[in-house]
């Protein structure tokens, strides 16, 4: 990776003022995706790790990334989470290569370096040699040789880490009006219900932007439209947090469409299609308001998602300039019962790489993707609801949060 930072680089000069438009090369290009891992996943942000629930006991360990970074989320032994570089710092080889383990402490297959919990050296293998002969000096001091230790702070059993000293608490970081979205859904003991995972075949960021483009909900999603899942003039809005990075968009019921069970009745707007069972789309209000669908971003790459009664976190990892990793944690309470249960299942149907909403989200950024490559100089443009990062409270026909998203990039890669 060069150590110029992108903001000298000439090639990396933004076109506008605002955020307002966007140059195809931050899709593209292999110099700026470096970058990006030093001064934005290894910047100033809290990265979504993964949640507290997935390692229960001391020493059960999961095993992630922030950018590319290997890492390992990890319970310690007084029941505390660590997240440490998954890199030993011997000759930098994986030390956990399972995705999901647990261990007494940290030992490297490669020369057998061990590492307690804490990322601390523990044992240097042949460290005063073979029968006094070989192994290390007199200099060298264990203490130089930990693992890369990240910052950690769990909300609501969300688990973020971050190379950055800087970065403000979690709660600054999003700020009280998206914690409060966070303490809307997460309002019981959670429980894993199972995970999707899917590779994108576009740069990380065109599924960033996808989460915050509310204006394509009803028009790329024909399902949406078709059976009224999310429809233009449903109530609902955008929330952004104050500097634009985060954002909430979610829509409202409309309440005489409910029944007497709480559930609320499918409807098609097009009367020749049908749903055979449509248990999927049935909603239980369980949250305390009439919202149906509420997605919420974390920057960088974290989705907190309630559609219907499907409740699940999506993580975003980048796999290269022109690939990315989304993985689904679907989530039901711990005390659910089977009826709910059920209607959670039922509506995981819509999302993952198969849903019968999401699909096109998993394939719309490869589109984009395939037609930047020629001419990375030409621009985006993203003009819905004016050029600044204010919040909209009665319309979702607004760019604002995908301009809010590059406005934190921009603020991350000084560019
Ligand atoms: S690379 Fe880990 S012990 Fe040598
Ligand atoms: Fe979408």
């Amino acid at each position: 990776m060069t150590e110029v930072a992108a903001k000298d680089d000439a090639r990396f000069i933004w076109p506008v003022e605002d955020t307002s438009r966007a140059p195809y090369w931050v899709y593209t290009d292999r110099e700026l995706y470096a970058l990006e891992q030093k001064h934005l996943f290894q910047g100033p942000v809290w990265n979504f790790l993964g949640l507290d629930i997935e390692i229960p006991n001391p020493g059960d360990y999961k095993t992630t990334f922030v950018g590319d970074a290997p890492i390992i989320m990890v319970r310690t032994m007084d029941g505390g989470v660590n997240a440490l570089m998954n890199r030993c710092a011997h000759k930098g080889s994986l030390i956990c290569y399972k995705p999901r383990g647990n261990v007494r402490e940290l030992t490297c297959v490669y020369h057998n370096w061990t590492f307690d919990l804490e990322g601390k050296l523990t044992g240097v293998a042949f460290r005063k040699g073979v029968g006094g002969k070989g192994g290390v000096g007199p200099e060298f001091d264990s203490n130089d040789h930990n693992l890369v230790r990240l910052r950690v702070e769990t909300y609501k059993g969300l688990v973020f880490g971050s190379f950055s000293q800087e970065t403000p608490g979690f709660r600054d970081y999003i700020g009280d009006e998206l914690i409060a979205s966070i303490d809307r859904v997460f309002i019981k003991p959670l429980k894993v219900l199972g995970y999707h995972s899917q590779m994108l075949p576009n740069n990380w960021k065109l599924y960033a932007e996808n989460n915050k483009d509310s204006y394509h909900a009803s028009l790329l999603h024909v399902f949406h439209n078709t059976f009224g899942v999310v429809r233009p003039n449903m109530g609902g809005g955008i929330k952004l947090s104050d500097n634009g990075w985060h954002h909430l968009s979610y829509t409202e019921r409309t309440p005489p469409n409910d029944d007497e069970t709480g559930r609320e009745k499918v409807r098609s707007l097009k009367e020749q299609y049908k749903l055979h069972d449509s248990s999927m789309m049935e909603h239980r209000l369980e949250l305390g308001d009439l919202v149906t669908n509420s997605i919420q971003t974390i920057f960088p790459n974290l989705v907190v998602q309630q559609i219907l009664n499907c409740l699940a976190v999506r993580q975003l990892i980048p796999r290269g300039v022109d690939s990315s990793e989304l993985i689904w944690t679907v989530l039901g309470f711990e005390d659910d019962a089977p009826d709910m249960l059920e209607l959670r299942l039922q509506a995981n149907n819509l999302v993952g790489p198969a849903g019968f909403i999401s699909m096109e989200d998993g394939c719309v950024g490869g589109f984009v993707q395939r037609a930047a490559k020629a001419d990375p100089d030409a621009q985006t443009v993203m003009p819905m609801g004016g050029r600044g990062i204010e919040p909209s409270a009665g319309s979702r026909v607004t760019e604002s949060a995908v301009r809010g998203f590059w406005k934190g990039w921009r603020e991350c890669m000084k560019i």
